[in-house]
């Protein structure tokens, strides 16, 4: 329905289809023929982002937002999924605008759109960068099939507080296992060309520093030094930048004082002066109007000015700049000129989508019905949720190691609220996750073990004191040869407006694994959440513990096959687990100190109630098998600037079982100009041996790994005593050392 606007169309969108299409004039100067025939208004549209209402993350501000968009007033839509859905919304702006700019829809798809996989931090823990790469690129295909063109993912804070929900859609605690996630993911999504309709825009988020909330709690104050930001915190944005990503999302939180969505230091001088980022920013939420609670500005007309003087090119959600950007630029505050620059970085990018062709070109049902769930998707899903699986101990009960689970295995009592559970495998985040579709441990278990006679009790629930389901819960255990414990987080106790106080087992699922421990029974623990949890009891007291995170559609599979020994487990922490809460921030690259920890002298850095070591330590796991490590041979022990080093070091499977190990590499620069890490990663393989075999691993190193902020915040190396250490993980290994000149 091309009513009366009908000329003006052909102007705008069309001209700039035809042209396109006749003389490949560039994407500027087709821009630029929009750009001449908008109106302020619906320029300041297209910088204008609305829920559809479907799916809801915070205040729905704007009801009316169809009356809006046949307005003109809105450039861009989340939360509207499903062919049909946006085809309709997708008509509106083609064919009831008066310029007919198509939308383009935004969606939370973080570990899957439909199909889903394991949390981020959950995959994270395979180290398996081609692995998730394909994720990225599985749920770039599912959301585009579902008319979706632009994914708010990834999401790559650097988190190192567990009491903070939202370290479940990040991948962990490193900056540079972080930092090669994010390229991974952005590859993922955007593929080699944007046009391809099997691609999404990816956005990076939260820029900046939004895992370091203090106290864990969402939406805190963020403040640190510059040097920490530089070298910690901002490096996975950047390589996903590098990566191409187009588009990135402000923080909620502030830093040095400033909220980020007003921050010009975060979103003009870092993201466009030094890294020259081409693609658009988009707010957190409603985090422009926050400013006016955040004490920078009085209103929102306020807030409106300092988010577009600091480079903010759409509001997502607040309406600040539909209700207050025209009457600023009208008053002198802001120019036309900044006005239309955003517009042309958001126009660019449905450019690059093909949408100008075609906005219709998501939207197809034949290829919906066709990929969703498809093969290729659920089996990803158990690909990645095996990987994603941590086996933290697996210790002989009775002289014999209770996992694998032997084929015989007569019965099984399966015990806790995630037993028999679909929804909360899920995990946070599970954009529009189908939770019938998944299998449950219990389903799981059955296929595995198809003799062995299964009993399911809950037990407990996530929340509350009630213990009744106790006395059935033990009974079961009673019977059964052997005891599996399904503990930990409800989808909602981990993500966004998640943070916990404690990281005990929620509700009274500790005192469950207590009483069942009385049975005297061997248990074997299936930890599921969305952060590692304080399970230090469990440590000390059952014999075999897997940490299995929320691992998505194909949670139960992959779980039982782990059990089964069908898959022999290979993840390896990507965060620190600490002993109790008190010990956090622990992270495994900190500082000396100048009284570095010594158990014989009281006054050196430590606790008097608990140990400095975590209860597990970043890229730890164990596997079936076990790996034996040689001596690290480096080709020489000085090298200068520019030099290359090759350590080599020979790893063996000295145990019965054929499975992968994760080889680090660590680095530690013993003097600096500022005080250094105890270590830091710099690099890693993932090798698969057979029982019996070695392979030799090689890792390069030269200056560009030994770069730092030193003391002038110069980014340079300095020469001086450099120690290597490589290892299964990051508190043990072998070490050498090498000079750099
Ligand atoms: C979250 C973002 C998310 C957005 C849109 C916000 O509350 O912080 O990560 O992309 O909602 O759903």
């Amino acid at each position: 329905m091309i009513k009366r606007f009908l000329p003006i169309l052909i102007l705008g969108y069309s001209t700039l289809t035809c042209a396109q299409e006749r003389n490949g004039k560039t994407v500027d100067s087709h821009i630029d023929s929009l750009l001449s025939v908008m109106t302020l208004e619906e320029k300041i549209g297209q910088m204008t982002l609305y829920t559809s209402g479907w799916d809801v993350t915070g205040p729905t501000l704007n009801e009316n937002y169809k009356e809006d968009l046949k307005a003109g007033k809105v450039g861009a839509l989340f939360n509207a999924h499903t062919v049909k859905y946006n085809s309709d919304l997708q008509r509106m702006a083609v064919e009831e605008t008066r310029l007919g700019i198509p939308l383009l829809f935004g969606y939370d798809v973080i570990h899957g759109h439909r199909t889903i996989f394991p949390l981020p931090l959950a995959e994270a823990s395979s180290w398996n960068l081609d692995l998730i790469k394909e994720t990225a690129r599985l749920s770039a295909k599912e959301a585009a099939a579902s008319g979706l063109n632009w994914t708010f993912n990834p999401m790559v804070d650097i988190a190192r507080d567990p009491r903070w929900g939202r370290i479940a859609e990040g991948s962990g605690e490193d900056t540079y296992l972080g930092s090669l996630i994010a390229k991974a993911k952005v590859e993922g999504y955007q593929g080699d060309d944007l046009s391809d309709p099997f691609t999404v825009l990816a956005c990076v988020k939260h820029f900046a520093a939004y895992g370091a909330s203090q106290a864990g709690r969402d939406y805190h104050t963020v403040d640190m030094s510059d040097r920490v930001l530089r070298e910690t915190y901002l490096p996975p944005y950047k390589a996903a930048i590098d990566a191409g990503a187009a588009t990135v999302m402000t923080s909620f939180n502030e830093l040095h004082g400033v909220p980020a969505s007003g921050s010009r230091y975060l979103m003009t001088e870092i993201l466009r002066e030094e890294w020259r980022f081409k693609g658009f920013v988009v707010t957190d939420y409603t985090s422009i109007n926050e400013m006016v609670p955040h004490g920078v500005v009085a209103n929102e007309k306020e807030a409106a000015d300092l988010a577009l003087n600091a480079g903010v090119d759409m509001d997502m959600q607040g309406g600040v700049y539909n209700d207050h950007l025209a009457t600023l630029v009208n008053e002198g505050k802001v120019s036309e000129k900044q006005v239309d620059e955003a517009v042309r970085r958001i126009l660019e990018m449905k450019w690059r989508l093909g949408l100008f062709k075609d906005p219709y070109r998501y939207l197809d049902e034949k290829r919906e019905l066709q990929v969703l769930f498809s093969k290729e998707l659920m089996d990803h899903a158990l690909v990645s949720a095996r990987e994603s699986i941590v086996l933290l101990k697996n210790e002989p009960y009775n002289n014999k190691k209770l996992l694998p689970i032997a084929n015989d295995v007569k019965s099984i009592a399966l015990i806790g609220p995630l037993g028999d559970n679909q929804i909360d495998m899920l995990g946070t985040w599970h954009a529009s996750g189908d939770a019938n579709k998944v299998v449950t441990v219990l389903q799981g278990l059955k296929e595995a073990f198809p003799k062995a006679k299964i009993t399911y009790t809950k037990g407990a629930d996530f929340m509350g004191s009630d213990k009744s389901g106790f006395e059935e819960a033990t009974k079961n255990a009673r019977a059964a040869d052997l005891v599996i414990m399904a503990v930990g987080e409800n989808h909602q106790q981990s993500g966004e407006a998640a943070s916990r106080s404690g990281l005990d087992l929620p509700g009274v699922q500790q005192e469950l694994v207590e009483a069942i421990y009385q049975t005297g029974k061997p248990i074997v623990a299936l930890v599921m959440a969305g952060r590692p949890l304080t399970i230090g009891w469990m440590d000390e007291n059952i014999p075999a513990i897997v940490n299995t995170w929320h691992l998505g559609t194909m949670a139960g599979k992959a779980i039982a096959e782990v059990l089964a020994g069908k898959y022999n487990p290979s993840g390896k922490l990507t965060i620190t687990f600490p002993r109790n809460v008190g010990q956090i921030p622990i992270y495994y690259s900190m500082k000396n100190t100048g009284r570095p920890f010594d158990a014989d002298s009281k006054y050196t850095s430590k606790y008097l109630d608990v140990s400095n070591e975590p209860l597990y330590p970043f890229g730890y796991g164990l596997s079936y098998t076990t790996f034996e490590y040689g001596e690290p041979k480096l080709s020489k022990i000085e090298i200068k600037e520019h030099e290359n080093l090759t350590i080599e070091v020979m790893v063996k499977n000295t145990g019965e079982y054929e499975g992968q190990e994760v080889v680090q590499l660590y680095v530690r620069d013993l003097v600096g100009s500022v005080t250094r890490p105890v270590k830091e990663l710099k690099g890693f393989e993932k090798i698969s041996l057979k029982p019996g075999e070695s392979k030799v691993v090689t890792f390069t190193i030269n200056s560009d790994n030994l770069k730092f902020y030193t003391r002038d915040m110069s980014y340079r190396v300095e020469p001086g005593e450099f120690l290597i250490t490589i290892g299964p993980n990051s508190a043990e290994g072998k070490t050498a050392q090498f000079t750099l000149k």
